[in-house]
């Protein structure tokens, strides 16, 4: 299978989603000629373009297209050529109102945006795959193809009849019968029992809380659903060019598909990543997205998008100030990324983007953006020799899982402030801040090259992943494992005893009696080799074994354990059964990273910047708001500036280094 290399071969991939459907083509002159001056080497071309390819069914217009690959080749510039999929014409839905999504109170989701198409719809599937065969077939031996990119950020839900009956034959293939299906939905509860396939329905909307399993299933549904259609069309394009590499592009840590399940049907994974440049922690942001399409794609992956500037679908779309765009693409590339492109290339004078940023800003050539992302071109093609292809090494892996995201986030729970995602960013947040470079995993994939492995909290955790974590911690792991975590099965069913019995026999823990979720605003104080607040969470603890490492010191718990550890074969299991304030998190899972033999990348670096092995080279990069002198001991070249340096490194606010060991 091919995969990014193929279209890297050796160097950085930079460029921009480039739409020149919205402009003359006088004006693709000027495009190429400036996309050449900045560097660019590939454009994404034809993402949302099918009314422009197919204006009437059937009838297909190539010719622009033809001219506008001619013209990219001509100079110079490589093409991911996109399936249009995502945006069908309006004629579709006009003529085939079922291929229309329907929303889960039964409304019409129209045409008149994008992303309106039912990924079960037979019609729908059937449209999609003929034009993306036209490309496929004009298209797939052009020397200007690099890649294949279908479809765009794949997100849509439906709960139409279509969908209903696509999910009852994905039922039928997961629970084999109906007495499976009610026992695995615990239809006993509130007289949902089914007798017959033809009542089941997504879950639609009703009066009350829905089955909590039924809503798994469709989450779950909904994603293979849509891995269906991508496959489909991956398919295709595969076999009109079997060595161009296929990929589709992510939201910045999405919930709705299972990225685990895609990644392994991608050539390259790519994802879209827009951290605030209002948020103080938006560099934190983008390295756990970032560090999430490494860990799926097992290697290098690829940027497909990120602003130039702002964007303008915040409620404030803050622009980036001087130096910020080059520092975070330099992040990207820092933690794995062979591309970096941004959506998109020219700004749009009309339609829902028109406030978004871009490469090249309504202003022109002369703006600040377009003068830095032609420098930040010359800085990646710099670079690209050396880190192309190079792995960026990890000694500590954070679980995440959508089943458990999906699970743990239905109405129904002890708290709703639980967050997932917040949760996650949290504790990666302390990872990231004290340079420990952390790989995403799923919770049953082999972990025994992880010195430390963390769970923020999985509410469902498999019987394989149960043992697996097991078996780690036994053949000497440190797992630091946070609350909330090991209580459901992959069918939401609540554990035995409420947290499962291996979990706890790891942990050192004979019970967790009660959950105790604390109200916004509310903090608990803790006491151990420190005092710290805690927020969110707590737990009544049982402890069978484990030494407890902090205790409540007030509220209804007062006295009983908080954190907790426990020696276990080889290794040791921590547990953490509130969310302690950042600073003390931090502290934590330092101690216990220590406690297993793990330093940071570079030992006492000032705050704010970030240190990232990559290969042989070393990313400095500083988030900070001024100046930061980093001591790294040591010969090097700088590969940014040339420069060879001793020992010291200084860098200006948004400033960044890319070292390289070199003979004193
Ligand atoms: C109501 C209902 C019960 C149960 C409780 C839960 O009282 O009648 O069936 O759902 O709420 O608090
Ligand atoms: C997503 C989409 C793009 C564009 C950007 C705007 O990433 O894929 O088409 O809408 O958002 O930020």
């Amino acid at each position: 299978m091919p995969d990014l290399h193929d279209a890297t071969r050796g160097r950085l991939l930079y460029g921009a989603d480039y739409n020149p459907e919205q402009w003359p083509e006088e004006t693709w002159q000027e495009d190429v000629r400036l996309m050449r001056q900045a560097g660019v080497t590939t454009v994404t071309v034809g993402v949302f373009s099918w009314a422009r390819l197919e204006p009437t069914p059937g009838a297909y217009e190539f010719g622009w297209l033809d001219r506008l690959l001619d013209l990219l080749h001509a100079h110079g510039i490589g093409v991911v050529l996109a399936t249009p999929t995502a945006s069908p014409p309006p004629w579709l839905g006009h003529l085939h109102p079922e291929t229309l999504p329907r929303a889960e109170n039964g409304t019409t989701v129209w045409y008149g945006s994008r992303n309106q198409f039912c990924p079960s719809s037979p019609t729908y599937r059937r449209h999609a795959a003929a034009i993306t065969e036209q490309l496929a077939a004009r298209y797939g031996a052009h020397p200007a193809l690099v890649m294949w990119h279908i479809n765009n950020e794949y997100g849509t839900h439906c709960w139409c009849d279509a969908t209903a009956a696509h999910f009852r034959r994905w039922l039928r293939d997961r629970h084999g019968t109906l007495d499976g299906l009610n026992s695995a939905w615990g239809t006993a509860f509130w007289s949902q029992h089914y007798a017959d396939w033809d009542e089941i329905l997504p879950p639609r909307q009703a009066q009350y809380i829905r089955n909590p399993a039924q809503l798994l299933d469709f989450a779950r549904f909904t994603s293979d659903a849509l891995l269906e259609c991508y496959t489909a069309e991956h398919a295709v394009v595969a076999r009109h060019s079997p060595a161009v590499p296929v990929t589709t592009n992510h939201m910045p840590f999405w919930r709705g598909q299972d990225g685990w399940a895609w990644a392994k049907e991608q050539d390259v994974v790519a994802l879209d990543i827009y951290p605030d440049p209002a948020d103080a922690l938006g560099a934190q942001h983008g390295a756990l997205v970032q560090d999430l399409a490494r860990s799926l794609a097992g290697g290098p992956w690829m940027l497909m998008e990120q602003a130039a500037g702002a964007v303008n679908w915040r409620p404030v779309n803050r622009p980036k100030p001087a130096g910020l765009m080059r520092l975070w693409s330099l992040q990207a590339v820092a933690r794995g990324a062979d591309a970096v492109c941004f959506f998109q290339w020219r700004q749009s004078r009309q339609g829902a983007e028109k406030f978004h940023s871009a490469m090249l800003p309504h202003s022109g050539p002369r703006n600040r953006v377009y003068r830095e992302a032609a420098a930040l071109g010359a800085d990646l093609d710099r670079l690209g020799p050396a880190v192309a292809g190079a792995p960026v090494p990890a000694d500590t892996a954070l679980l995440h899982d959508w089943d458990a995201w999906w699970a743990g986030e239905q109405p129904g729970r002890p708290s709703e402030l639980l967050d997932y995602r917040e949760n996650v960013t949290a504790w990666h947040r302390a990872l990231w801040e004290a340079n420990h470079t952390t790989d995403l995993a799923h919770p049953a994939a082999d972990l025994t090259r992880y010195r430390m492995v963390v769970i923020p909290s999985l509410y469902l955790l498999t019987d394989t992943a149960l043992d697996n974590l097991a078996h780690y911690v036994r053949t000497g792991g440190t797992l630091v494992c946070g609350w909330f975590t090991g209580v459901a099965d992959h069918q939401d069913r609540i554990r035995p005893g409420g947290v499962d019995a291996r979990l706890l026999d790891v942990l050192g823990l004979a019970a967790v009696h009660q959950w105790w979720p604390l109200n916004e605003g509310e903090t608990l104080r803790c006491t151990g080799t420190e005092d710290f607040p805690s927020s969110l969470w707590a737990e009544e603890l049982e402890t069978a074994g484990a030494e407890t490492v902090a205790r409540y010191a007030d509220g209804d718990l007062a006295g009983l354990p908080a954190v907790t550890r426990h020696a276990y074969g080889a290794g040791a299991a921590w547990y953490l059964s509130t969310r302690p304030e950042p600073d003390a998190l931090r502290a934590l899972l330092t101690r216990a990273a220590r406690a297993a033999g793990l330093r940071p990348t570079v030992e006492g670096l000032p705050a704010g910047v970030e240190a990232v092995r990559r290969g042989e080279l070393l990313f400095l990069l500083n988030h900070g708001p001024e100046q930061a002198k980093c001591e790294v001991p040591g010969h090097w070249d700088d590969l940014l500036t040339g420069h060879r340096l001793a020992a010291t490194v200084a860098l200006e606010r948004h400033g960044a280094a890319v070292l390289r060991p070199a003979a004193p």
